[in-house]
Formats: C-alpha cells, structure tokens, sequence
C-alpha cells in the first residue's frame, strides 16, 4: 500500500493544467454502449475509476482500448447486458450502465451498489425513472433486473440526481419514444454526455436545464468526443494554492463551471482573477472564516467541501459548512482535528474555529476528497510531516496528485510500503 509524504508550509506557486473530468469520462464510456459502431473518446484521465469502468464494460463484451488519454470502445461484439457485483461494489458509478444496457437490449441485470463511505446512496431515484419510462424492474439476489421496451413519458426526478439524470436520459435515446426528465441534474458532466449522445445522432435538449427532452431514434452510430476539463480537479488546485498563501493558476479550467469556489474564496478575502480559460488564485495575506452551504449545481459543488474545511481549519475566524447533499460527508473532520484544526460537527453542519497553524501527522484517506482535504492540510502544516495511508482512495479521482503538486513547489512524495 502506498502512502504520501507531505512536509508542509510552503507556499504553492505556479500554474496547472487539469486532466478530463472523472464524472464526466465514466457516463461518457457507458454511453458507448449505444452505438453501432466505435467511439472515440480524447483527453481521458488516467485514474483507477477509468479503469474499473473498462473492467465493468469489458463484461458486457465492449472492447476498450485504452492508450495514453486516447480511448476507443468498441461495441461490434457487446452481447452481454449484465453489470457484475464484483465491479460495481468498487465504484457507484457503474450503475450508469443500467440506462444503456436496457436502451440497447430491451434488457438488462445490473449489481445494486453497495453504499460508500459517504452515505447509503441508493437508486431508488433511477429506478422509479426507469419505471415511468416503461421498464418492468424486480430485485433479485442483489441485483436489479430491468426489462423494457420503454415507451417513453413524463418523469419528475424527486431530487436532481446526477447518476439518475444521465441514466435516464441514456435509457431515453434508443426506441420510438419522447421523454421529458424534470427537476434534471444541472451539472457540466451532464451537457458533456448529451454532446456525446447527440454527435451519435441522439436528439436530446435542454441538457444543462432543470427539463430535458430526449426524442428516440433506431440506432445510435460511433462518434468522437473531447473529455470536458476536471472542475473538482481545478478547483482542489485553487483551493490548495489559496490554503498554503501561494499563487496559483489553473491554465485549462471553465471559469463558468468554478463560479460558486470562485464567489467563496473571495469572500473569503482571496484574489481570484479569471483570464480566458485561466483561473488564478492566490491569498499573501491568509484568509477569513466563511459559511458555506453545499448545493447541486450550479450551487457550492458538494465535492469541494472537505478541500474548503482543510483551508478554513486556518482561517481567521469561525466558519460554519452545511452539506446538504450527502447525509455523510465529513469523514475528513477527524483526521483534521488530529492536525490541530479545532471542528465540531453537529448533524449535516460543521463549526471550523480558525487556529494559527496546523501540525503534520500520520493520517488515513477514506473516501476520495476527503482524502485531498487531507493532502491539503499536509501542505499548509506548518510543522512535521504528514504521512497519508490508504492513498488508493485519491487515485480513484486524481492522477499522480503527488507530481502535480511537486510541480506547484511542494515538498511531497509517494513511498511505497
Ligand atoms: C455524482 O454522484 C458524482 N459522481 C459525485 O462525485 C457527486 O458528488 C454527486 O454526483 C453530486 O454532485 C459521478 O458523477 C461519478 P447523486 P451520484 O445521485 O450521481 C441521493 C466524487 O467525489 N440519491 O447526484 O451518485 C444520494 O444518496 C463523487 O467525484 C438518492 O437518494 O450523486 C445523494 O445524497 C462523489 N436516490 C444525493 O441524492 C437516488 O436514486 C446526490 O446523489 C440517487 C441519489
């Protein structure tokens, strides 16, 4: 097993370009699924999600080809319409691929995920869809066994979940049928998949708006398409830049899809200046204590909150982080509070008290950002080392972040045990 060594207090300085988005790449491979023939997906990060997806889709007989961030899938001998348990107890998102499997097939038998380190997480959302669009579904032995044809209709997500939204709006490409999905998911991943589909020859609208329209067509053909830039990726950067009183730019980042961090960190008395695609960061002088309140875009992005609380652990002031979206996502506070940091939780809301300086420490990842909340304390640490364990969880969601982050001038390194 790993682990990550971080001797803090040095101010990150430099620029970063930021690689295709994880929540973007995985729907965009299950997609694939739909098409006739090849696809061709560019810019596609390096991570271990990326390659259990490829495990995950391999079993239905898709052949990937996977060669620096150059990605082809092939559909020409998928034959089988079953998502194993195996694979997806390692990653939520394989269930992206029941909405394909059954659109293609008119069936499909897909493992329920089991729940993760940030909650239960169920899919009653996508099954309920799935269900107002026609699909028969039972829960047998574990797994969810949908059969179709869909006929297409009206469905009002009970909440804008991202997985749910571009289940259904997959599921909705392929048959003679139109579908409303309402009360949608908002966030850039989900535009990024409905560019995707449609270059197949899909008619979807509205993507990136609370109502998408999907009209079926017969058959879906291969396209190619550019991974969209990683904004969680970009804004831990940002985030790190401003945590450690350095200066830091994102040279490849969407401003528009970083506007709710960007707002933050300048109330928070940071400089952040947007040039083009660049974004910059940078705060000489610290920062002061802020209230926070995670939202489904194009609100404070949820997956950037446990990078937040690492920085506020040294803001001047008391800050308060409400997380609306995940029942359980504060995994980080305690590991923080081992380095110095004072936080008490209460329910769905944290209370950071700013302290002078945090002190490095042996502690342990558990879940993706919470574990590059960790990483961010180590490099803003003003004494000793911090020794990071069960890094595999940060290598789901960023590639070598120890590289990147050396690039930027901290003193940081992987040690294999
Ligand atoms: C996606 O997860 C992202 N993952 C998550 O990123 C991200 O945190 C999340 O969206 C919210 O933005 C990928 O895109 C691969 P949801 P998803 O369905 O789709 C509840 C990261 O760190 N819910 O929008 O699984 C659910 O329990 C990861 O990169 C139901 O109750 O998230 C949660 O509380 C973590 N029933 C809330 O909705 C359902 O059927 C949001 O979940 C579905 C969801």
């Amino acid at each position: 097993m790993d682990k990550i060594r971080i001797r803090g207090g040095i101010p990150l300085k430099g620029s970063v370009r930021v690689h295709g988005a994880k929540n973007a790449v995985l729907p965009l491979m299950a997609a694939a699924i739909l098409a006739e023939d090849a696809c061709v997906l560019h810019n596609v990060p390096c991570l271990h999600d990326v390659f259990t997806m490829d495990k995950l889709l391999s079993c239905t007989g898709l052949v990937i080809d996977f060669t620096g961030r150059y990605m082809t899938l092939d559909p020409a001998n998928i034959n089988t319409p079953e998502a194993p348990y195996e694979w997806v107890r390692k990653m939520r998102a394989s269930f992206f691929v029941l909405g394909p499997l059954l659109a293609r097939f008119g069936r499909a038998r897909v493992s329920l995920p089991g729940g993760c380190a940030i909650g239960t997480r169920p899919v009653d959302i996508h099954i309920k869809g799935l269900e107002a669009l026609g699909a028969k579904i039972t829960i047998e032995d574990g797994y969810v066994v949908a059969e179709g044809p869909l006929h297409g209709g009206d469905y009002t997500l009970d909440f804008p979940s991202v997985g749910a939204t571009e289940n259904l709006m997959m599921a909705a490409c392929r048959g003679k049928n139109f579908t409303r999905i309402m009360n949608a998911a908002r966030e850039p991943e989900i535009e990024d998949l409905a560019r995707f589909l449609n270059a197949m020859g899909a008619q979807i609208s509205g993507a990136g708006t609370d109502m998408i329209c999907v009209a079926g067509v017969d058959t879906l053909h291969g396209a190619e398409h550019v991974v969209l830039p990683d904004r969680i990726e970009a804004g831990t950067f940002l985030i790190a830049g401003v945590a450690t009183g350095g200066d830091v730019t994102v040279l490849n980042a969407n401003p528009e899809h970083l506007s709710g961090l960007s707002e933050k960190l300048r109330e928070a008395g940071a400089l952040v200046e947007v040039h083009g695609g660049h974004v910059r960061a940078a705060a000489p002088d610290g920062i002061k204590g802020v209230d926070i309140t995670t939202l489904v875009y194009p609100g404070f992005a949820t997956d950037l909150q446990a990078q937040m609380m690492a920085l506020l652990t040294c803001a001047s002031g008391v800050s308060r982080i409400k997380e609306t979206v995940f029942e359980n996502r504060f995994m980080q506070a305690a590991e923080l509070t081992r380095m110095g940091a004072d936080i008490d939780l209460d329910g769905n809301t944290v209370i950071v008290r700013g302290v002078p300086a945090l002190s490095g420490a042996p502690v342990m990842a558990s879940d993706l950002r919470a574990s590059a909340a960790l990483v961010i304390a180590g490099l803003m640490a003003k004494r000793g080392e911090t020794a990071i364990s069960r890094v595999y969880h940060i290598d789901r969601g960023y590639e070598r972040i120890e590289e990147r982050f050396a690039s930027l001038g901290a003193d940081i390194e992987r040690v294999r045990e």
